[in-house]
């Protein structure tokens, strides 16, 4: 078996061998019990007649309840790993991967790119959000025990922690086409230090959610998307939403995660927020998906998650304060024009990431 090298691993180990040593017992005892009834009740003679058997209560309450346990059991610990697995914790560090014909790109938040190589940190969890760019593949460290298909037109998840530094194999375990076999790649985990000396070493051009208010930009989602202005109001302000639910115009109710930004984006009347009109174009061909992935971080940046001390638990004030939308780890204080660059922002709005914020017209769409 391949090295064990995530907290995940020992328990799917645990339960693999399990299966495979109730497998063995069954197999073998079937196959004892066929030999020893064949040789004890073997035809003695040309004329010999067996004894009429009137079959047994007992026995038969017994292979039906023991199996039955003993799979019930299985169930529910396989069950128990499965949820282990793929729900994400919520503390874990977050990592984008685009699957592509045939190469796997990651994007780490702090505005890293890798190709066929992503570096994490040891003991940390590790959350995986992914997506490809044209067929199916799938996300295969074996050392983690972890596999994860990667769907084309929506997000998958995979979260892992690595228990000891090393570098460890990367599949893709689903036939994408001609070159599958060399869609492969390394997962290097590094003590901490090591790791934050291999951030600090990279050339970076921006954090993910900077990088991603800067495309929100130049679509122009924030002539829209904001509290003031000429147009605001026309699609529901963004700041402090994410992870939280959304009424929509149909009276549902959704949570605004990863997958419900992404439909947004490219199907945007699928769930009309309640108050709004449907009148946000499609994004679908505008956007590639690794700038869908920046969108995503983007809005998560400036949603309460992550921001320290927001939320009516954190503050002393009763009233929510702008401030506290703002003090948010992953996008610091940088104002727009610093990540412009030659080009900039269209409309050339001089907002900083969180631009005016009334907390009051987050919930409370204009009627
Ligand atoms: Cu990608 Cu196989």
């Amino acid at each position: 078996m391949p090295e064990r090298a995530s907290t995940l691993a020992g328990d799917v180990d645990s339960l693999y061998l399990f299966l495979v040593g109730l497998t063995l017992v069954i197999s073998l005892g079937i196959a004892g019990a066929i030999t020893y009834f064949a040789i004890k009740y073997r035809r003695r003679s040309p004329d010999e007649l067996p004894r009429p058997i009137a079959g047994s209560m007992k026995l038969e309450a017994v292979w039906s309840i023991i199996p039955f346990i003993v799979s019930v059991g299985i169930f529910v610990w396989g069950a128990a790993i499965y949820f282990d697995m793929y729900r994400p914790p919520s503390d874990a560090m977050d990592v984008y991967v685009v699957g592509k014909q045939w190469m796997w790109k990651f994007q780490h938040v702090s505005g890293q790119r890798e190709i066929n190589q992503l570096h994490v940190p040891v003991g940390r969890k590790v959350k995986l959000t992914m997506t490809t760019e044209d067929v199916i593949h799938s996300f295969f460290v074996p050392s983690f025990r972890v596999k994860m298909d990667v769907v084309p037109g929506r997000f998958t998840y995979a979260w892992f922690e690595a228990t000891r530094p090393g570098t460890y194999h990367l599949f893709c375990a689903e036939y994408c086409g001609t070159s599958h076999s060399g869609m492969i790649g390394s997962i290097v985990v590094m003590e901490p230090t090591d790791y934050q000396a291999w951030l600090a070493g990279g050339r970076v051009e921006g954090s993910l959610s900077a990088t991603g208010q800067k495309v929100f930009q130049d679509l122009a989602c924030n002539t829209c998307h904001h509290g003031g202005g000429e147009l605001a109001g026309r699609g529901p302000v963004l700041e402090g939403q994410f992870g939280k639910p959304v009424q929509l115009e149909s009276g549902q109710t959704v949570i605004a995660d990863e997958d419900y930004v992404r439909e947004s984006i490219l199907n945007p009347r699928a769930k009309i927020v309640a108050g709004y009109q449907p009148i946000m174009p499609t994004f679908q061909g505008l956007v590639t998906e690794e700038q869908l992935l920046q969108l995503v971080e983007y809005i998560k940046s400036i949603g309460p998650q992550g921001a320290a001390g927001a939320g009516p638990a954190g503050g002393t004030t009763g009233a929510p304060n702008p401030d506290s939308q703002r003090a948010n780890p992953l996008a610091p204080t940088q104002p727009n024009n610093v990540q412009g660059g030659p080009g900039g922002a269209p409309g050339g709005e001089r907002r900083g990431p969180q631009g005016p914020v009334r907390p009051e017209e987050n919930r409370r769409p204009p009627q």
